[in-house]
């Protein structure tokens, strides 16, 4: 299988070029300058962005077999910036920044070839060219004149200052297929179902014949990191399933449904101590902290009675990209639980075989091995469970009355097929009650809001326009199946400025 091989000089975004790579349906790797190394199988190499400049007393360089190899080089960013020092060229020293969207002038250049005159494109550096190697020429300006991408005249060399493996850059994909299957010829042969294998070979060779223990939340992501895991090492996984009493009716059947496709389960029932301990407690951010800590003291304890080495944990790439920036730059909102965060004081070690992935590619990963669509297809479901959606104190009842209540709405989405539609649909209940009618009787019930939205990765979120008629037979079902509740509300509000979940 051909492949592409990616040197990674630390940016954000390295993940994300390998992922626009195996798009276009070529394999992509992605190593470290010191280890990085070509295979026969490799068609060209790409440098990667990276917070450094050429200038740093300890910048990373160019592997000396790149230039020699003879192979094709895509720089990116500070990769570009590497190949203009390279090859005689001039890099100035943080003059000009240029962060963000900018417009684009490209030449008629073959790699640009059936791409607008302009383009839009992310941009995202501090040092810039200032002199172009003698034999490279300049292929895309930016609207301020910096130098935007170039090209070696005499060999297939590429370089682009611009990020174009970000979304926001228009035509990205394009110039990424370009580079991959017309300049390196590499075959688009790849497959989901090679990674699969791949991933399993790896999981074997790092664990051998050490035990794993994993948690199963009822989600995507830890039922098809237990089960890739399951297939490379079988008996040797042991999965915990801990039912904290804030579980939809949808999750129940999750365990079960993973036993039948030959997973080693073990369910704990600790909802006694999570509704305990979250006796009187009002507070958002309280809840979620009780929840994380509770969840992480049952499984500490399941740890211990085990004699596992390994932590199985389904991060997936969007989850690496978002503790990056909430470790950094972004205020804390909610403090996030999920079984992705078990913590590191366990001192086992991590086998991570989703790391790599988007939410899509693990799905498609869960069908190669074999997993129902009802596991697959699931919405996203927060760690900390039905209690973030249980406006003010969480009880026993409050959660019976908001798991029927959510199984009403969530079967009628899915037999009038907007349930995949949706990235993500639930039900919330509020303190509140209101007076209403019932037969002839006054009522005096619990209101409910219903919430649906479509969001990018969770980061941003816009409420999803619900037919009529389905609002309708959802809110009569909600008040005629289930006597608690007396109204029937819809969340109109995006993220931002509200965020998906209400707490
Ligand atoms: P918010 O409410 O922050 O949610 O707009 C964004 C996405 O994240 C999910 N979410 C969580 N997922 N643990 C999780 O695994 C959590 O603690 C958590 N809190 C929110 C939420 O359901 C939405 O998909």
């Amino acid at each position: 299988m051909d492949e592409i091989l990616i040197i990674d000089y630390g940016s954000q975004y390295t993940q994300l070029l390998a992922r626009k790579i195996r798009e276009v349906g070529v394999y992509s790797r992605v190593d470290t300058p010191q280890k990085a190394h070509p295979s026969d199988k490799t068609m060209g190499v790409i440098l990667s962005g990276g917070p450094q400049s050429v200038y740093s007393s300890n910048a990373l360089n160019i592997p000396d077999w790149v230039l020699s190899s003879g192979l094709p080089i895509l720089g990116v960013c500070y990769g570009m910036q590497l190949l203009v020092q390279k090859f005689g060229g001039r890099v100035l020293r943080g003059k000009v920044f240029e962060y963000g969207m900018t417009n684009v002038i490209l030449s008629e250049d073959t790699i640009f070839s059936s791409l607008p005159k302009v383009v839009k494109v992310w941009m995202s550096h501090g040092d810039s060219v200032e002199k172009i190697p003698d034999s490279f020429i300049k292929i895309a300006e930016s609207e301020a004149g910096i130098t935007a991408a170039i090209r070696s005249s005499n060999k297939k060399i590429y370089a682009l200052q611009f990020h174009p493996e970000v979304f926001q850059t228009e035509h990205g994909t394009e110039m990424i297929r370009y580079f991959v299957t017309q300049v390196c010829k590499a075959r688009q042969n790849w497959k989901i179902v090679d990674y699969t294998s791949f991933a399993i070979e790896k999981i074997r060779k790092t664990v051998g014949n050490s035990k794993v223990i994993g948690a199963i939340s009822g989600g995507v992501d830890s039922a098809v990191a237990a089960s890739i895991t399951a297939r490379a090492i079988g008996e040797n996984l042991q999965c915990v399933f801990i039912d904290n009493g804030l579980l939809r009716m949808e999750d129940e059947s999750v365990p079960e449904k993973l036993q039948e496709v030959g997973m080693k389960i073990k369910r704990i029932n600790s909802s006694d101590l999570f509704l305990e301990r979250l006796k009187g407690v009002i507070d958002p951010e309280q809840k979620r902290k009780i929840i994380g800590k509770t969840f992480i003291e049952v499984f500490e304890k399941e740890a211990k009675l085990s004699d596992a080495e390994y932590l199985l944990q389904g991060t997936i790439y969007s989850d690496v990209i978002e503790s990056a920036a909430a470790s950094t730059t972004s205020a804390k909102i909610k403090s996030h639980h999920n079984v992705g965060g078990l913590p590191k004081k366990m001192k086992l070690k991590l086998v991570e075989p989703l790391r790599e992935l988007f939410k899509d590619e693990v799905r498609e990963v869960g069908k190669v091995l074999g997993l129902t669509p009802e596991i697959l297809d699931r919405h996203p479901f927060p760690g900390p469970g039905l209690a973030v959606r249980i406006i003010g104190e969480v009880t026993r009842k409050r959660v019976d009355i908001l798991r029927r209540v959510d199984d009403v709405y969530i079967q009628i989405l899915r037999k009038a097929g907007e349930y995949p539609k949706i990235w993500q649909a639930f039900s919330v209940l509020l303190p509140v009650k209101s007076v209403g009618v019932k037969g002839d009787e006054r009522s005096y019930g619990y209101v409910v809001a219903l919430r649906a939205v479509n969001s990018a990765e969770g980061m941003t979120a816009s409420w999803y326009p619900m037919p009529h008629d389905i609002i309708r037979e959802i809110s009569s079902k909600i008040t005629d199946q289930i006597p608690e509740i007396g109204r029937v509300v819809y969340d109109v509000s995006d993220k931002p400025p509200a965020t998906i979940e209400w707490e």
